[in-house]
């Protein structure tokens, strides 16, 4: 392996050495990214379009100057048939006519490069902003807090990502382009027309414009109301599917596939119904401005010529005259299709702003220090917590777990035994209270430094989709594979591992779905064991496994427990038993603590959680 980085081979025949070179020098290059991640926000004012896009004046004032040549050359049309009729082909003068001629071709050219350019130009502005804000959006949703996740529907964060994000980045990338090349040219339009004749230039306007307004102001009112819906609808479309896609098995299993194509099929419906009706507003406006457009055609061409038969206006005005109201029309109309961009886009702005003005409900703060390496005392000092304050989970809760200490929590299904090791990960802060480590207030640490000590095995293991290794070397991404082969063998999937056609660089796909969820429990212990953590927090961690499976875990935790402290929250006594001292939480509170001996004896809750479970398993002692 000891070719130049990059390539896949080793060696290279001399002779190509050149040649691979400059497909080296080719290859698009992707810097290592210096972005970084910080928990703190520097202070940030809400998020507007100016603010955005200030930054980037340079680049806009490029892109206005570039449309302002492309509006001019565009306009010269007009003009120059004019000059070429009444001076050219009215006298007679055939030189003029091809001087002209030409210098319209030329225009033409100039246009067609002008523009070229500039749409290249804008496009890849509008590209870079668009990259800007996903990357500053995505950022920040990494830093909030868990419990925005829970309330906010992955759907809805999704179409923020998608949908809203589109609609910024057509008012960037058409929209504000185009208002200025609109604007641009019905401001030159109307000079022209009044120059040449202000009689003719004001029927034009006192015919048209006022019709125009009209149909412009209902039909802003109209698509406003339309589009809204539309979009309403969409979000509806997509939470359904998002849905109906995670839940499938669960869709298949209880045979409602008939109940959920008629309940998509209502949805889509709505979807549908939205926007027919907006097409019918379309349908009105344009065909209605296309009509009061060439009406007004037809008025300069009986007003105009009768004022060229009364020698008040030249034959090459009046065929100006008739271009330029085209090129009247089309910006109204552009205009208006506009209107709907830039409310949108203006919308889209709202939401974003909403969620980039989210704070993290458990900040780091600004001046939070390096928790230095710990040795992994935790105290909880009478914490009362509750993910609504008003109904606490946890009441008054004081605990000591020393270092070293392998401490277990059981209790009924929702006590809240989860509940106390997110607080001490600190994804929740306690309501009143404080957690230590080593004596430090983990609202006071970075979250960096403490999460970097801290592994955890949450009770629904997550794997992402790429290999086996990438999902135990998570935490540690510079792992070798012999180390990973190692976490593997603790666990005991090393033979898993070793029946796979690619090892540890099999795929396991998303959320490792080609997993059993035993054996997704194994990597996600893999992935703890490799990190080496000072706690190790195993939530249910072993819940999912065979008892030999576990037997093995036991055992490899033995080791790696040895001089950490160590969480352990399980339903099954035989791994609460082996923990130093073991709490029973009810309601809430820590009911019971101590060794599973002194438990035992005191014959509360423990003890009769033990008997049941004696007697069960003495009735069916498995074979292992
Ligand atoms: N994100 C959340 N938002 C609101 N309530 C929650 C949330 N997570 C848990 N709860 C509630 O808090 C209580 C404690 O939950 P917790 O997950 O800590 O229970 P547990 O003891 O771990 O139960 P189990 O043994 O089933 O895992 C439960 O009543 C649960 O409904
Ligand atoms: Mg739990």
């Amino acid at each position: 392996m000891g070719g130049p980085p990059g390539l896949p081979f080793a060696g290279i025949p001399p002779e190509m050495q050149p040649r691979v070179e400059k497909l080296l020098d080719r290859e698009p290059k992707h810097p290592k990214s210096t972005a970084g991640f910080s928990h703190v926000r520097g202070p940030q004012r809400p998020f507007t379009l100016g603010r955005f896009l200030r930054p980037h004046w340079l680049a806009l004032a490029a892109g206005v100057a570039m449309v302002a040549v492309e509006t001019l050359t565009q306009q010269a049309g007009p003009l120059l048939t004019q000059q070429a009729i009444d001076q050219g082909v009215v006298k007679g003068k055939t030189g003029v006519v091809v001087t002209i001629s030409l210098l319209y071709l030329a225009t033409v050219i100039l246009n067609g490069i002008v523009t070229w350019l500039r749409t290249a130009f804008t496009g890849r502005l509008g590209q870079q902003l668009m990259k800007e804000i996903r990357v500053r959006v995505f950022s920040h949703i990494q830093r909030l807090s868990l419990d925005f996740f829970t309330e906010e529907k992955a759907g809805r964060i999704m179409t923020r990502m998608t949908s809203d994000i589109e609609a910024l980045s057509d008012l960037l990338q058409d929209g504000i382009i185009n208002l200025a090349v609109q604007g641009f040219t019905l401001l030159i339009v109307m000079v022209v027309i009044f120059t040449y004749n202000v009689r003719l230039a004001l029927v034009v306007v006192l015919a048209v414009v006022p019709v125009m307004t009209v149909m412009t102001l209902w039909f802003r009112s109209a698509s406003e109301k339309t589009y809204g819906r539309v979009r309403e609808r969409i979000a509806d479309v997509m939470a359904d599917l998002q849905e109906s896609l995670s839940g499938i098995r669960i869709v298949a299993a209880y045979n409602r596939q008939r109940f959920n194509n008629v309940k998509h099929r209502n949805i889509v419906g709505d979807h549908m119904e939205a926007n027919v009706d907006s097409a019918r507003v379309a349908a009105v406006y344009g065909p209605g401005t296309d009509f009061v457009g060439s009406a007004g055609q037809a008025i300069v061409l009986f007003v105009g010529g009768w004022m060229v038969l009364h020698h008040t206006l030249t034959v090459g005005e009046l065929t100006a005259f008739v271009l330029y109201l085209s090129a009247f029309f089309a910006p109204i109309q552009q205009l208006v299709q506009l209107y709907n961009t830039y409310q949108s886009g203006q919308a889209a702005i709202v939401k974003l702003r909403d969620l980039l003005a989210t704070e993290p409900s458990v900040p780091e703060e600004t001046e939070a220090e390096e928790l230095p390496l710990i040795d992994g005392a935790i105290r909880l000092e009478h914490v009362t917590f509750g993910y609504d304050p008003a109904r606490p989970v946890l009441r008054d809760i004081d605990l000591q777990i020393a270092a070293g200490e392998t401490f277990a929590f059981v209790g009924p299904t929702g006590a809240g035994k989860s509940t106390v090791a997110k607080l001490v990960t600190r994804f929740y802060d306690p309501t009143e209270g404080r957690v230590l480590v080593d004596g430090h207030d983990l609202r006071h640490v970075s979250l960096g430094s403490l999460r970097r000590q801290l592994g955890v095995v949450p009770q629904e293991p997550f794997l992402f989709a790429g290999s086996i290794r990438d999902n135990i070397a998570f935490a540690a991404p510079d792992a070798s594979d012999d180390e990973v082969l190692e976490a593997c063998r603790v666990v005991g999937i090393d033979e898993l591992v070793a029946r796979l056609p690619d090892g540890i660089h099999t795929p396991v796909f998303e959320r490792g779905s080609s997993l059993s969820s035993g054996e997704r429990q194994l990597l996600a212990l893999a992935r703890a064991f490799l990190a080496q953590p000072r706690v190790l927090i195993l939530d249910e961690a072993t819940s999912s496994l065979d008892l030999r499976s576990e037997a093995v875990i036991e055992h490899a935790l033995d080791v790696l427990l040895e001089g950490r402290t160590a969480i352990i929250i399980a339903h099954r006594l035989s791994t609460a038993m082996r923990a130093n001292r073991i709490g029973v939480v009810l309601d809430g509170r820590i009911a019971e603590l101590g060794s599973h001996d002194e438990l035992v004896a005191a014959g509360g809750l423990y003890a009769e959680m033990y008997a049941t479970w004696i007697s069960h398993s003495g009735e069916h002692t498995p074979a292992a």
